[in-house]
């Protein structure tokens, strides 16, 4: 297996009004290798989508870098320029959103648009090529009628058709990843149900990264997952591991608010609090406000990152020797 991406040490933070630098990503360590499926999950504000634009270096202009390597097949891409990255965007590494209006232009018919990233990246593509592609490229993501459809304007199409016409265009180029932040969070179960089969599929051609809220999603694709909290990773390793064996409270929260086959209308369990603000964050481990297992030290000192597994990680001091024996008992 080749490494695709890997984080090493990444940090990056906002600059305020007043000029001083929040912290949001610290330290983010985790890799993506080729042909596998990667989840980065979390609740809203623990910087999933920030980790996905620092990879397209579509940051906002208040961001500031504050370490580490981004690096795909072993460059860095902190140090490419606006050009390099405008090459790799669309061709190498491309993204879906949620809202797929935000891609798609409703001036022009979305057989133009899927054309257009095919053209940017390969212009000496002939237009009959380049029609054929669009078609086919439609056809792939189940969109009936193709030929007809590729003549019409976003506006035309259901909430599910305009997703699926962002995906064609994210894959027209057939990308080495495809990051999907949230793509299926605002589909009904159907339409989201074919959207990952579709994104299941495309793990034959390239790597996927999936960025969500719903570790179902995550069960259902990922051979990994990243569980990040408050700009950290706090725990990374296996599907298996991070499902059946988890370490960090966080994450063990997390999966005790999955709706299970037998939760039936009985409450959800939800972890109590919320994501704090950066300007809040604590000094030592960032969950420990919500943590009932927290220790004096956890508030005061970041946890260090200790090694599990082959590539199971945890970032928690309740996994140190002699730390945390109430909670060991706990882990069932
Ligand atoms: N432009 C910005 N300026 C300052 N802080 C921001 C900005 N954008 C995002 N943030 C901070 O970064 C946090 C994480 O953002 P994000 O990556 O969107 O999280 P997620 O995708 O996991 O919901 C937000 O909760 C917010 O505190
Ligand atoms: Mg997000």
């Amino acid at each position: 297996m080749s490494r695709l991406i890997e984080f090493k040490n990444y940090s990056m933070g906002f600059r305020d009004e007043d000029g001083r630098v929040h912290n949001l990503l610290d330290n983010i360590c985790f890799s993506i290798e080729e042909g596998t499926a990667v989840g980065i999950v979390g609740e809203s504000g623990c910087g999933k989508s920030m980790t996905s634009l620092s990879i397209m270096g579509l940051l906002p202009p208040s961001v500031v870098i504050q370490g580490g390597e981004i690096l795909y097949k072993g460059t860095d891409l902190l140090k490419k320029s606006k050009t390099e990255m405008q090459e790799i965007r669309g061709k190498e590494i491309a993204m879906i959103f949620q809202e797929p209006m935000t891609a798609l232009n409703p001036v022009h018919t979305i057989g133009f648009q899927i054309g257009e990233a095919l053209k940017i990246h390969f212009p000496d593509t002939s237009k009959e090529d380049i029609q054929k592609a669009v078609i086919k490229q439609l056809e792939l993501v189940g969109i009936p009628n193709p030929e007809a459809r590729a003549m019409q304007y976003p506006h035309q199409f259901s909430g599910g058709m305009r997703q699926r016409a962002m995906i064609a265009m994210a894959l027209i180029c057939q990308p080495k990843l495809l990051i999907a932040d949230e793509a299926t969070t605002a589909l009904d179960v159907t339409i989201q149900a074919q959207v990952l089969d579709l994104m299941k599929r495309l793990k034959e051609s390239g790597s996927l990264m999936v960025v969500t809220h719903n570790l179902g999603v995550v069960a259902e694709l990922c051979d990994e997952v990243v569980v990040m909290y408050a700009g950290r990773v706090v725990e990374r390793g296996s599907l298996e591991a991070i499902l059946d064996h988890p370490l960090h409270p966080y994450t063990k929260g997390l999966m005790a608010a999955i709706p299970t086959m037998t939760s039936g209308d009985e409450e959800l369990y939800t972890i109590p609090g919320s994501v704090p603000n950066i300007e809040n964050f604590e000094k030592g481990c960032r969950f420990s406000p919500r943590c009932e297992y927290c220790l004096d030290k956890c508030k005061d000192d970041v946890p260090p990152t200790k090694q599990v597994d082959d590539r199971h990680y945890v970032q928690c001091w309740l996994t140190f020797d002699g730390e945390g024996a109430d909670y060991d008992n706990n882990n069932s």
